[in-house]
């Protein structure tokens, strides 16, 4: 495991985009999963320009959702497709990038299908994940089976409030659809990004502590994970430096 850490936004894009460039350099087909939420918009943001300046592209790629809500109710919050359109629209949503949506109302056949698409592609080259706050990842929530594909889940109170302070008048959603735990330990990198309030988590993950409950550290024992925290969420662990994502750790 590389931990790198990120001393503000800018290096956090930096040291994410480099994960990137490096596994896309490798293979330009590249099958791939990201991540929505907070955390991966500096990235985002930085391969947006990138792509803009002709510098990066994910042509021939394949991008797979990791995670979607199945019921939006009336909540005043788009989909998780809509913040991939709208931080990385022209990057992955082009004639020569291949993209599997997600898409709200998904069902066992819809899942199962889904799966025979990753295997098709012969499973992810890179998995880029966040983490939730009570340590989850995608939608796979505490407690979910390592062995998991792509399931529909309730989502826990934990993650609603995180994810959709209570509003009068206003419903959450219930469920989710994600990709399972067992075709992101399969993925030939993980990319995992740690901001904000997961000082717990980050720390178990500095630690390389593997708690069966919480499923960001069962990746941990993943042979190509690279973690990317803010730096204050780590006081004084261990960390590597960048070149460690270039192999040469
Ligand atoms: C949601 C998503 C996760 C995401 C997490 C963290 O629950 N299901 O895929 O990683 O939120 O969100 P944030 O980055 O905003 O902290």
């Amino acid at each position: 495991m590389r931990l790198l850490r990120a001393r503000d936004s800018d290096e956090f894009a930096q040291l994410s985009a480099l994960v990137v460039t490096t596994r896309l350099e490798a293979k330009r087909t590249l099958a791939i999963t990201l991540p929505t939420g907070s955390t991966p918009l500096p990235l985002y943001e930085r391969l947006r320009r990138e792509h803009a300046a002709g510098r990066f592209s994910l042509d021939r790629a394949s991008v797979f959702m990791l995670d979607e809500y199945v019921d939006l109710g009336n909540y005043p919050k788009g989909s998780f497709h809509a913040a991939l359109q709208q931080h990385l629209g022209p990057v992955i949503f082009n004639s020569h990038t291949t993209f599997h949506a997600m898409r709200p109302g998904a069902d066992p056949a819809f899942c199962a299908a889904y799966d025979a698409a990753l295997d098709e592609v012969g499973g992810l080259d890179l998995a880029i994940v966040g983490v939730g706050r009570n340590g989850h990842v995608g939608f796979n929530e505490p407690g979910t089976s390592f062995h998991a594909r792509t399931h529909v889940v309730r989502l826990t109170e934990d993650t609603l409030n995180a994810n959709f302070p209570a509003t009068d008048d206003v419903e959450r959603p219930t469920r989710a659809v994600t990709m399972g735990l067992a075709d992101l330990w399969r993925a030939r990198s993980v990319l995992m990004l740690v901001h904000g309030d997961k000082q717990w988590v980050a720390r178990l993950l500095a630690d390389e502590t593997v708690v069966a409950e919480v499923p960001a550290t069962q990746l941990l024992t993943h042979p190509d994970l690279s973690i990317v925290v803010d730096e204050p969420l780590l006081r004084g662990a261990m960390v590597s430096d960048a070149s460690a994502i270039l192999g040469h750790d």
